[in-house]
């Protein structure tokens, strides 16, 4: 954890301002009472999807899994910005967060362990309150987004993207 979170502490911020705050839960009978309110608003979002197309359904059912699994996953870290120490501009907050986050990620993978970033927890409709109630994370502090940290029950390879020519466009668009 030490050198993942180094790792995360090396990123970019505005202003170097490192307004990241993450809280490391290791304790499985907190990672219960969290999954609660998280697992019940991620059902009822998916109460309302009655338009979706069966590869949105598989994708949906993989999350769900996971999430319904949430104790057992060794570390959960939630990802949090303190608004007290970052500008006011909503971009700028949230583009001070992220880079540290992938740090995290790149680092738990270089490793050998595995990470699934989700955003369960971090808004209004998916259980922010009750969460922070939990952590006893500080009015000020903004949830961005939850990691799950494990050991990889599988290789996975390379990741599936598309090719960069599909995105990129050298000096017009
Ligand atoms: C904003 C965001 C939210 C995500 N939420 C979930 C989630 O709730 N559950 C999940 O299993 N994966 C979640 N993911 C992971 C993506 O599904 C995953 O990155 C994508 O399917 C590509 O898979 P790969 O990164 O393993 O190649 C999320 C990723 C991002 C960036």
């Amino acid at each position: 954890m030490r050198i993942i979170l180094e790792s995360a502490s090396k990123a970019a911020s505005g202003s170097n301002t490192q307004p990241w705050e993450f809280v490391v839960v290791r304790d499985a009978k907190m990672k219960a009472r969290l999954k609660e309110p998280m697992l019940r608003t991620w059902l009822e979002k998916l109460a309302g999807g009655s338009g979706m197309s069966q590869r949105m359904r598989d994708v949906y059912d993989e999350a769900t899994e996971m999430l319904r699994n949430t104790e057992t996953v060794p570390v959960i870290i939630y990802c949090c910005v303190d608004l007290d120490r970052v500008g006011k501009s909503e971009e700028v907050r949230y583009a001070s967060i992220y880079p540290a986050v992938q740090n995290l990620m790149l680092a738990a993978h270089a490793l050998g362990l595995a990470t699934c970033l989700t955003v369960h927890g971090s808004t209004p409709t998916r259980g922010e309150p009750e969460v922070k109630k939990l952590l006893g994370i500080p009015e000020h502090v903004k949830i961005t987004c939850l990691v799950y940290l494990g050991y990889p029950a599988a290789r996975l390879g390379p990741p599936k993207r598309k090719p960069i020519e599909k995105f990129t466009h050298y000096d017009h668009w």
